[in-house]
């Protein structure tokens, strides 16, 4: 089965308004060379609702960042997956590295997220990946086969990111072999769904680097953090997809 690329573009805690403007830049680039997967910005919740009116029509899909496990409740200060949803939002991204450090996140608490985002409609993208400890201790795949056993519903349409700890935001990124080679032990591990599910490899992805990460057998897109604040280079980075 041929898998549709993803790129995703994670703003993180960065962005307010005016961020919006890289997001009219976005689709005239994309207007100008349409891309050849799919592509997708998951801005702050509060441009959310903004975005989506921007981009109506626009071959751009929205995510959130994180969402809650019930579909509404007393959570002071939380968001549901049904409002992700419903402010414009197709994607979530649940356990990402800086949540499970930030906020203490458990993969059960990540696979019940990844939960409730499939049954608002949201397709989850569940993030795994080990520390650089956990690498050179030799751990990288027994760590990220745990996030993946223990934070992956049992059923359901998802995209998994596999973002080394050590190489979000820190200007290194692992090899084409260590990525190929982790992309490869992921699909394995992931039974009758390994066909259908898209993995995506984050971590200082650039449009220098994004030609050869995104050309790897195993990899079907990239998340990316840093690089997805500019409209020239998040489209740089979609560019490079063949
Ligand atoms: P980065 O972040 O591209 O800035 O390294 C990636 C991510 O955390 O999703």
């Amino acid at each position: 089965m041929s898998r549709r690329a993803l790129i995703a573009g994670n703003w993180k805690m960065y962005g307010l308004a005016a961020a919006l403007m890289e997001l009219d830049a976005l689709k005239a680039a994309l207007a100008a060379a349409p891309a050849t997967g799919d592509v997708a910005i998951c801005p702050p919740a509060t441009l959310l609702a903004q975005a989506a009116w921007k981009l109506k029509g626009a071959p751009i899909l929205l995510g959130g960042q994180d969402c809650h496990t019930a579909g509404e409740g007393a959570h002071t200060g939380d968001l549901s997956a049904a409002m992700l949803a419903d402010a414009g939002a197709s994607l979530v991204i649940v356990g990402h590295s800086e949540r499970r450090r930030d906020h203490g996140e458990t993969d059960a608490l990540v696979r019940a997220k990844a939960d409730a985002a499939l049954r608002a409609g949201l397709t989850p993208i569940v993030c795994v990946g080990e520390t650089i400890e956990q690498r050179r201790a030799g751990q990288a795949e027994a760590t990220v086969g745990a996030q993946i056993a223990g934070s992956l519903p049992a059923e359901g349409e998802l995209v998994v990111a596999y973002e080394p700890v050590w190489a979000i935001g820190t200007g290194l990124t692992a090899s084409t072999d260590e990525i190929a080679a982790m992309h490869g032990f992921i699909r394995s591990t992931l039974g009758p769904r390994a066909a259908a599910t898209r993995i995506l490899y984050g971590g200082s992805v650039k449009p220098q680097n994004a030609g050869e990460i995104l050309a790897l057998d195993e990899v079907d897109g990239a998340l990316v953090g840093g690089a997805s604040l500019k409209a020239a280079d998040f489209s740089a980075i979609i560019r490079a997809l063949k």
